[in-house]
């Protein structure tokens, strides 16, 4: 069973929980690959999804997850929202919970808004992506797709390419795939790179080839325009160049090597649009794994909240 009424982030959730949840969720992906759409599981639960910033493949996958699982769902954008009007997070999160909800899936742009919100209210808390802090469900998909094709994820080598920086699923894949036993290496132009990554167990490469040499999976992350003040690298074209990752990249990894990324790809910037579209892609597969993980962490919280709430 998890340990907690919330999913915050994977700094402080075991190995053992992330098995649980990665061992569930592969028990999910079968059943929606063969059809199975409909379960009751959460019948009689409320989730809502809560999204302070865009997102395509967490917020619909967080929707379908909580149908599927035969959950009441709704969906409240910022943009549309009494947020508009200056309300707090905290009245937001009391005003849900007066609703009656019992999950709350939150994507905010400030760092530990999810975390404020768990103090807050009763209901579970499941973390879409805070700032630049963490991104888990992303990182446990990521971790899901790895894990079929290897069959484990200890001894693996994950390589990262990106913008390490600005990115929470950097974070989250280095706290959860360091847990599993996977060494996970990063590049990036330095002013990518966040300070203190190599004490959080990282291994900062001097170069692209270094990086992927003898790597089971390849990420590329995406240049967050978006958070960007600008200087950080010349231009998307140099960075392409220089720091994105091509077949000649790609020839220093293992054999089997597969490629992944979280989404949204800027095409032909972290990745060559051969590498998306090509055999060792995993890009599509890591959608389904996010649907799959996320059913599985709405289970896994409800089990919680029967035994504890
Ligand atoms: N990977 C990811 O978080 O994608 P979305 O922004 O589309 O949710």
């Amino acid at each position: 069973m998890l340990r907690s009424k919330d999913l915050l982030g994977l700094r402080d959730i075991t190995a053992e929980e992330i098995t649980l949840i990665l061992d569930t969720a592969e028990e999910m992906k079968q059943a929606v690959k063969s059809g199975k759409k409909s379960f009751d599981l959460l019948k009689g639960k409320t989730l809502v999804t809560l999204f302070y910033e865009n997102s395509t493949r967490t917020r619909s996958s967080f929707e379908l997850a909580g149908k599927y699982l035969g959950a009441t769902e709704i969906n409240i954008s910022a943009s549309s929202s009494s947020v508009q009007k200056g309300e707090t997070l905290i009245d937001t999160g009391k005003t849900l919970q007066a609703l009656a909800t019992d999950f709350i899936a939150i994507r905010h742009p400030m760092g530990g808004a999810p975390a404020l919100l768990a103090q807050t209210v009763g209901c579970s808390v499941l973390n879409g992506g805070d700032g630049m802090n963490e991104h888990p469900t992303q990182a446990l998909l990521d971790m899901l797709s790895i894990r079929e094709e290897f069959g484990t994820l200890k001894g693996l080598k994950v390589a990262i390419l990106g913008d390490i920086k600005h990115s929470r699923v950097a974070k989250s894949n280095l706290f959860g795939l360091k847990k599993m036993g996977a060494e996970v290496w990063v590049y990036a132009p330095k002013t990518l790179i966040p300070k203190g990554f190599d004490e959080l167990g990282a291994h900062i490469a001097t170069s692209r080839e270094q990086c992927v040499d003898g790597a089971n999976a390849v990420m590329g992350l995406r240049i967050q325009l978006e958070r960007q003040s600008g200087g950080l690298f010349p231009s998307l074209s140099e960075y392409s160049r220089f720091y994105g990752v091509n077949d000649e990249v790609m020839k220093h990894a293992d054999k089997k090597a597969i490629v992944v990324h979280p989404g949204p790809v800027n095409r032909g910037v972290e990745l060559t649009p051969k590498l998306i579209d090509g055999s060792t892609s995993r890009i599509e597969d890591q959608v389904t794994s996010g649907l799959a993980v996320r059913m599985a962490v709405l289970k896994l919280l409800s089990e919680y909240r029967e035994a504890h709430v």
